[in-house]
């Protein structure tokens, strides 16, 4: 059924051409919410536009982009709000890791990374804001990660790129109090989406039964931002462990991001086209 508060309005999502921003796009139009769709790969953006088009009856505009691109911020924003089109709900959800050792990831990789997952994120915000405050309404979501709460050695750059996202996020949302406007920072656990490819990880051995769907983490995703929470793990054993990090000494707390990494995933040789941080 669709949810009142998102009727009509219009959501711009990053990372819109698979996995958790994919599934998020479809929860929205799903709620009667049109679209913003933005990625690398258009043909899949288009593909996605066209379904919600016919199946949700929503309006979709397509915005191929390279969040990587120092400039591609001030675009998106000119192509929207400069053009007329309001944004009431920005996703920041495009994003990806590389897991290898510190220094065995090339700085063009970290570059991006860093670009991708907290620059243009940060710009995005920056952008849009002002606007959401002058109309007293809307929501900002930016996707974090479990790794959020840890130090993560062979993943440290990502880890850390995400404790950004979340704490900028959270302090956003405080900031925004009695504006109208929300901010939330998601912290998904394994999800099954093309992360792990993008990452050269792979799954060990039945670490699959610890993954979320992407559809999952999308609902729930949507669920709490509309109830208005700060910041959200997704699932209830990974809220618990999140939780229960709280009791342990910090000087423990890279060991348990190698361990719950180790147990799930091994290092695989990344292919060239993402290891340059270009779309395949
Ligand atoms: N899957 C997990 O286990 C997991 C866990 C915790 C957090 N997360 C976070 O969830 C978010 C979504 O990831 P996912 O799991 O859905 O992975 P995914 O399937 O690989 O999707 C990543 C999305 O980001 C977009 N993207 C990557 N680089 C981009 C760039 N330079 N410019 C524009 N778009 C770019 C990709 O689109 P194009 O390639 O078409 O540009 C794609 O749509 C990420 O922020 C990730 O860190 C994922």
């Amino acid at each position: 059924m669709a949810n009142k508060k998102l009727q009509g309005r219009r959501a711009l999502v990053t990372g819109a051409s698979s996995g958790i921003g994919l599934e998020i796009a479809r929860e929205l139009a799903r709620q009667g919410a049109n679209l913003v769709v933005v990625a690398r790969r258009t043909d899949r953006l288009e593909a996605l536009a066209t379904e919600l088009r016919e199946r949700e009856g929503i309006e979709v505009l397509v915005q191929t982009a390279d969040l990587a691109d120092p400039s591609a911020p001030e675009a998106l924003f000119a192509a929207t709000e400069g053009a007329g089109v309001e944004i009431d709900l920005l996703v920041n959800n495009a994003g990806f890791g590389a897991y290898l050792p510190f220094s065995d990831t090339s700085w063009e990789r970290y570059e991006g990374m860093i670009r991708v997952n907290m620059t243009s994120l940060t710009h995005l915000c920056w952008l849009f804001l002002p606007n959401m405050k002058a109309r007293r309404r809307g929501w900002i979501m930016n996707v974090a990660s479990m790794g959020a709460y840890l130090p993560c050695p062979t993943f440290a750059v990502y880890a850390a790129s995400k404790a950004y996202v979340r704490n900028v996020t959270e302090a956003i949302d405080f900031e925004l109090k009695g504006t109208g406007v929300h901010a939330i920072s998601i912290c998904p656990g394994g999800t099954t989406t093309e992360f792990l490819d993008h990452a050269n990880q792979r799954l060990k051995p039945g670490a699959s039964l610890a993954m979320m769907s992407a559809e999952r983490c999308a609902k729930i995703s949507v669920r709490k931002m509309l109830a208005g929470r700060r910041n959200v793990v997704t699932g209830y054993l990974n809220s618990f462990l999140m939780f229960a990090l709280r009791f342990f000494p910090r000087g423990m707390y890279a060991f348990f991001g190698h361990v719950s990494l180790a147990l799930g995933v091994e290092s695989v040789p990344v292919k060239p086209a993402i290891a340059t941080g270009e779309a395949e």
